[in-house]
């Protein structure tokens, strides 16, 4: 997504007590920082915080962190947290935002630290370059690494336009050891109701492109005896 620079973004960032530069720090604490025990789910790619901001006010009762690399998305995220929860009343407790490459997302847990108990993916960029399928944030190698702090059990909402790349994630979601939960090619005419549209979402829903959508559930890695 092409976004221009937002000047403000960085300071407003900055001084927002619900957003940080520096993930690390909350290694291992991320329970602490959110201070409710609730259990935490996180979104890879939030972009603009469309979904993010209206899951989270919607539901108090989990913490959501929305991770993105681009500080101009993250001041779009913020702004629309602020937006979403001034409208009911409340302060954005269950929301933190972060600056962080997705590839570098291991820095953000402790080894073995299985503290989320979802996580959202949507409308990723689809790499449809054979040298760069790596990069996506749906194959093998980035899933293993989610393994890492995906609670046994926990589950991955993952939405896209494409059906090249929801394939290819059908496969790398199977060698990582995730179970399919729920799939379909229509998620708008499916009857789910429990997905909160994004605005990507958005944009190719009215050009008539059906939203591919799955849930995947972190089981045991094929072949291996227990983990
Ligand atoms: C195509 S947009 C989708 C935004 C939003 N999820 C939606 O559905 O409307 C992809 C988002 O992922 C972010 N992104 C892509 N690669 C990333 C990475 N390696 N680390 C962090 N964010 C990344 C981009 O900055 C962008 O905001």
């Amino acid at each position: 997504m092409r976004i221009r620079r937002k000047p403000w973004a960085r300071p407003e960032l900055e001084a927002c007590p619900f957003y940080t530069e520096h993930p690390a720090e909350y290694a291992g604490r991320w329970n602490e920082w959110f201070g409710n025990g609730k259990p935490i789910r996180v979104e890879l790619g939030c972009g603009k915080g469309g979904f993010i901001s209206q899951q989270a006010v919607n539901d108090p009762d989990n913490n959501y962190i929305g991770v993105d690399l681009i500080d101009a998305m993250l001041g779009l995220a913020k702004r629309n947290v602020e937006r979403a929860y001034a409208e009911v009343g409340r302060e954005p407790d269950n929301v933190r935002l972060v600056t962080l490459d997705i590839e570098r997302l291991f820095l953000m847990f402790r080894e073995g630290e299985d503290v989320i108990d979802r996580i959202y993916i949507n409308f990723c960029n689809p790499w449809p370059r054979p040298k760069q399928h790596k990069k996506r944030l749906t194959h093998t190698r980035q899933l293993m690494t989610y393994r890492r702090f995906l609670k046994p059990g926990g589950e991955i909402w993952f939405k896209t336009d494409s059906d090249m790349l929801f394939d290819a994630s059908l496969r790398y979601f199977a060698e990582a050891g995730f179970t399919q939960v729920y799939l379909t090619r229509d998620l708008h005419a499916s009857g789910f109701t429990g997905s909160i549209p994004t605005e990507h979402e958005r944009m190719f829903t009215e050009e008539g492109i059906p939203t591919k959508f799955v849930i995947m559930r972190r089981d045991e890695l094929p072949g291996a005896e227990t983990e």
